[in-house]
């Protein structure tokens, strides 16, 4: 780097926009004995914007994951896919903060989120499709231009697609009408994937190891959405959520789903 380069008027708080980022927390409510906002909304919503924060970051790590496999290089995969898989465990261990919260301190300011919802994260659909949902409902409530977004991630490879990409460079047998199928609808199991995949098990310690990553990540996203889901019951019970569907219950069938069915599916078969 020149010495030109080198903006000296460069510091922690211009870099890193603090002044700006501390400006958009806003809470609604008004407590009913002091001046300002209930105390405990301020902790839901910079529990919110961490998870935004990360949900970005799992979509940055997602896409290099994606070209990485790809490209057949092994050691970058398995270190993008292992920063996933920790980021996961610390999005499933920030739960335990949101959980202090209990349901009347949540009560106390909750009508003022009116029909505002984790429903509408945009970035939460984009990592399932990113993963390999393929719903076109999955969308549908969110403005068009995220719709459209969606549209896109989902007319290419999911991270899925790309391992067996991988798979296949590597000289795996997935078969090619998997391979070229049409990426927009949903990953069908394969008998033939299945007997590929034992064979990287026993014979590829390499490309094993990647798919263990897959089962870790797949694992950690069960495990959000278990806490997300018990959080919410012992926060709210069994009320209707503030996005409009019936709380608990359409989260509870959110739950035990894999994203890599395959992989879970051999542990049957060794
Ligand atoms: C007191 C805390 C929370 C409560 C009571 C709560 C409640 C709910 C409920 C009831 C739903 C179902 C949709 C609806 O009808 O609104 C939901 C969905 C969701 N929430 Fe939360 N939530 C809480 C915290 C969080 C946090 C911290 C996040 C992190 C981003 C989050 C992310 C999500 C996401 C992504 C969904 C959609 C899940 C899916 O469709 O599979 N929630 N939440």
């Amino acid at each position: 780097m020149s010495d030109q380069d080198f903006d000296s008027a460069l510091t922690y708080t211009s870099y890193l926009a603090v002044d700006e980022l501390l400006k958009l927390q806003k809470p609604l409510s008004k407590s009913t004995d002091s001046e300002g906002p209930e105390h405990d909304e301020m902790l839901f919503i910079i529990i919110h914007q961490s998870y935004e924060l990360w949900f970005k970051q799992l979509i940055h790590e997602f896409e290099a994951a994606a070209k990485s496999l790809e490209a057949g290089d092994t050691h970058r995969s398995l270190a993008i896919l292992g920063r996933i898989r920790t980021i996961l465990k610390v999005c499933v261990t920030q739960v335990d903060i949101l959980e202090t919260m209990t349901p009347l301190q949540f009560n106390a300011f909750r009508g003022y989120l009116s029909s505002s919802s984790g429903f509408q994260s945009a970035q939460f659909r984009k990592v399932e499709a990113l993963l390999g949902r393929r719903d076109s409902k999955m969308a549908s409530h969110l403005p068009i231009d995220v719709q459209e977004e969606i549209h896109e991630i989902t007319s290419r490879n999911s991270i899925w697609d790309s391992t067996l990409a991988y798979l296949s460079n590597r000289g795996h047998k997935i078969p090619s009408d998997v391979l070229e199928r049409d990426k927009s609808t949903h990953y069908q199991s394969d008998p033939r994937v299945l007997e590929a995949l034992l064979e990287v098990h026993r014979s590829d310690p390499e490309s094993a190891m990647v798919c263990e990553r897959l089962v870790d990540i797949d694992e950690g996203l069960q495990e959000w959405r278990y806490r997300h889901v018990k959080m919410v019951e012992r926060t709210i019970g069994h009320k209707v959520g503030t996005g409009g569907s019936d709380g608990v219950k359409y989260l509870a069938s959110t739950l035990f789903n894999p994203v890599f069915r395959d992989l879970w599916e051999i542990r049957s078969q060794f």
